[in-house]
């Protein structure tokens, strides 16, 4: 769970020009369950995400994950907190492409072996890539299939939470619409955390942060999204 206390972030701090990226606003999150952040573009959707996700430390407030203060660990121990609790999923897949979609996946794992292989090919398999796909580069897949084995990646050390930035928007419609009932499916045990322009692809949502210009302006619950 988190529990965001009056979060700050200032860009540019030297400059005479600052920007307000981050408001301070308190929030808290659950265990589980798939949450949009909807916006317009530079409201701070990402800047969120990534003081949540331990990339960006934030400039003043607090962030407590299951307890603990990530603002006041070392680099070292905000990279054990990311590595084995959180995965993450951009708008681009960033697959290495010299490597087949399988070794896409398991390269990302924690550890190695037989165990790891299974879990890999199980995880592609139910997001619909075969034994003919996963042996592919991401040159020879589709769109589609390339961002669900970038999901694959993320899912592969279970991540409690996982974060994703417009996983959608570089997709069609349908193709959308399955890496959103993938991301459902994973938030019944965890915290899903979505990104997004596209409100259409948040029906199934738990709740709907809105922000505006570094603030959030309102939470939807399911019945209102
Ligand atoms: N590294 C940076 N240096 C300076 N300003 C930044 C930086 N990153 C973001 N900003 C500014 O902070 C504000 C919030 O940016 P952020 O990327 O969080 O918005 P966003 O809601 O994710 O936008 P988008 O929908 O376009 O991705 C914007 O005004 C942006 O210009
Ligand atoms: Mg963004």
């Amino acid at each position: 769970m988190f529990e965001i206390k009056n979060i700050t972030m200032i860009y540019d701090m030297d400059k005479a020009e600052k920007v307000y990226a981050l408001k301070g606003f308190d929030l808290t999150l659950p265990d589980k369950g798939l949450i949009g952040i909807i916006g317009p573009s530079g409201s701070g959707k990402s800047t969120l995400m990534y003081c949540l996700s331990t990339l960006k430390n934030p400039t003043s407030g607090n962030i407590l994950y299951n307890g603990k203060e990530l603002t006041a660990l070392r680099d070292s121990e905000r990279e054990t907190v990311r590595r084995d609790e959180f995965g993450f999923v951009f708008q681009r897949h960033f697959l290495v492409p010299y490597m087949s979609a399988l070794d896409n996946v398991t390269v990302a794992a924690a550890k190695g072996g037989a165990d790891t292989v299974k879990k890999a090919t199980e995880l592609l398999s139910s997001f619909g890539l075969g034994s003919k796909e996963i042996s592919k580069r991401p040159s020879k897949l589709s769109g589609g299939q390339r961002q669900r084995t970038a999901i694959a990646r993320a899912m592969i050390n279970s991540p409690k939470v996982l974060f994703a930035d417009e996983p959608t928007a570089a997709l069609d419609h349908d193709n959308a619409f399955l890496v959103m009932e993938i991301l459902k499916e994973y938030s019944k045990d965890n915290l899903v955390l979505v990104i997004t322009h596209d409100r259409s692809i948040l029906k199934d949502a738990d709740s709907v942060i809105e922000m505006w210009d570094g603030d959030i302006s309102a939470i939807k619950e399911a019945s209102e999204i």
